[in-house]
């Protein structure tokens, strides 16, 4: 069964002609009070449509649309038409499609046979993985799995940033200050080090950044010393990658990143010159945008370097290639938007009509409170740093509570990674924030462990029960305003999903979460789950055991675990 709203939708549309079942759905409220109904449609829109007052085309409306399934009444009221849901029909749906569905409640073939691409996380290497990082890699991992619970191939590629001028200066910031000895102990913060020395000497001797560009030229023409030197820090840079894909638990199909590429960008400068686009200005190669109000984009420079352009081109023509996709995404912050509608734009001049299929899903700046982040400047936040702290934060709250709870270790690593999961999507992604230890280190209120609380509670309820959970109940017991509350939130489940899916917004998962969470603490604290009627407790028991089933599948696609204590 789908959501409510879907079903009164189409009873609608039966009788309006002039209206998606889309637009209906979007017209559908929850009116003030229950008195009025569980829904309401306001016919002002259609009046002018119909060239009748809103009250007429209610009371019309009304009288059509015949009271059926789980819709037990439909009255006009003013504007409005107002529908009255049958509780005990709406329980046995729901707990029905729960119960026998399980870890697929929600799910959907609804992309069966079509591929998306998500590029996300890819960072840059020898650069740390920094706060401004999770924000890629928690959106495009949970992307990845709403795609995946609606039936579409998904393809996971990690773009790593592993090309370009910044390894010349590193090539030489190491031939002059760094040790290997050093690199190998802690490499990224050496690394990192290096770098910003090599900015600072830099500003006092510009000819170094000469040296820099030529060393990444003798990279990309295969010169050995370089290419040994640039394999080392890579593998290294991966090396600490790994341990914070690891601590959050994500995984990713493809690692070519940018030098992937290097020998795939000739066909394409090719192409886009053999289409006429390619145009010489002042030495360089470019792509002409000025009629569509854009910036030329760069394709190479005066000393025929390539760039991350070049490069992204190449990437999308072998992705389409090689994976064939429906949809390629891009989980880039928004302060490269531009750079995407330029490369949006050259695969479509270039004639490529899957150009349209491209997506860039930008999210907003993570700021720090003292400032910008700044790699050269070394001001960032390490977001190993920030997942550990959380871990051990959650650590000592529990034994606090409970001296002897058992698996601290595993259940503090995944409350403590998961509060910071949820932060980063509870938000609006466009949005900015700025970064507070004390914000992502508190538990209390729309957090992450407050749902996973709240599932760890249906657990114990579960387990103090110690009884078979059957669909096979009297319904007219769950008929009652609270339990209503939760499944109609649990209904919902599968529209969420979608909408979160065409939005690319995964926190429209985290609002449903927290929605259900909430109706469901209400149920709890208002009535006894646990009680001597063996009826109304087996009817209890099946909507705590659908609640929990749905928290474990919405985490789940937020990319975070359920324990089932903590
Ligand atoms: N490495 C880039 C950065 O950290 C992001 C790469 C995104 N993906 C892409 N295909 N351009 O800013």
């Amino acid at each position: 069964m789908q959501d409510f709203k879907i079903e009164i939708a189409n009873c609608l549309k039966e009788n309006i002609e002039d209206l998606t079942l889309e637009e209906i759905v979007g017209l559908i409220e929850v009116p003030p009070n229950k008195e009025m109904g569980d829904y309401a449609f306001p016919c002002f829109k259609l009046a002018k449509v119909f060239r009748k007052a809103p009250n007429m085309i209610a009371a019309e409306l009304a009288e059509k649309i015949e009271a059926k399934g789980a819709i037990s009444k439909v009255l006009p009221l003013g504007g409005y038409v107002n529908f009255f849901v049958d509780k005990s029909q709406l329980a046995k749906n729901v707990i029905n499609d729960v119960l026998t569905q399980k870890e697929k409640y929600g799910h959907s073939d609804l992309g069966k046979d079509k591929t998306v691409v998500i590029d996300f996380s890819s960072p840059n290497i020898a650069k740390p993985f920094h706060i401004g990082h999770i924000r890629t890699t928690v959106i495009g991992n949970s992307l990845y799995k709403i795609y995946d619970s609606q039936g579409y191939n998904t393809v996971r590629i990690n773009h790593l940033g592993d090309y370009g001028t910044q390894f010349g200066k590193l090539i030489v910031a190491f031939k002059l200050w760094g040790s290997k000895e050093a690199v190998e102990a802690n490499p990224i913060p050496e690394l990192l080090k290096l770098y910003i020395q090599f900015h600072d000497e830099a500003e006092k001797h510009p000819e170094m950044e000469d040296e820099a560009r030529a060393w990444f030229t003798k990279l990309e023409n295969g010169d050995a010393e370089a290419k040994a030197l640039w394999q080392w820090f890579r593998d290294e840079s991966l090396k600490e990658f790994a341990r914070v894909y690891d601590l959050l638990d994500i995984e990713f199909d493809s690692y070519n990143g940018e030098s992937f590429y290097s020998d795939k960008m000739d066909s394409v400068i090719e192409t886009i010159k053999e289409k006429g686009l390619l145009k010489e200005s002042q030495g360089t190669n470019v792509v002409e945008l000025e009629e569509f109000n854009m910036p030329p984009a760069l394709i190479t420079k005066n000393d025929g370097s390539t760039l991350y352009m070049t490069r992204d081109l190449a990437a999308a023509v072998y992705r389409k290639n090689n994976y064939d996709f429906d949809k390629c995404i891009y989980v880039v912050g928004s302060q490269q938007s531009l750079h995407f509608q330029q490369l949006f734009k050259v695969l479509e001049l270039v004639g490529f009509e899957w150009a349209k299929d491209m997506v860039h899903v930008p999210f907003g700046m993570v700021a720090l409170e003292n400032g910008t982040m700044s790699t050269r400047k070394g001001r960032v936040v390490f977001l190993e740093d920030v997942l550990k702290q959380a871990i051990e934060k959650t650590k000592e709250t529990m034994l606090a509570k409970n001296p002897n709870a058992l698996n601290v270790d595993e259940i503090a690593k995944q409350v403590g990674v998961g509060a910071v999961v949820f932060q980063e999507l509870s938000n609006s992604r466009i949005k900015d924030y700025t970064f507070s230890w004390e914000r992502t280190l508190s538990f209390d209120g729309e957090t992450g462990p407050y749902v996973q609380y709240t599932h760890a509670r249906c657990c114990a309820v579960l387990r103090k029960a110690n009884e078979e959970i059957t669909t096979d109940i009297n319904y007219e017991l769950l008929n009652d305003e609270d339990s209503s509350e939760v499944l109609k939130v649990i209904a919902s489940f599968n529209k969420s999903i979608l909408n979160a899916l065409r939005k690319n917004e995964p926190h429209i998962i985290t609002r449903f979460v927290l929605d259900l969470a909430q109706a469901f603490n209400k149920f709890y604290h208002d009535n006894a789950i646990l009680v001597e009627d063996v009826e109304l407790r087996k009817a209890r028991l099946a909507l705590v055991a659908a609640t929990r089933q749905t928290i474990e599948n919405a985490l789940k696609l937020l990319g975070m675990h359920a324990p089932e204590r903590m």
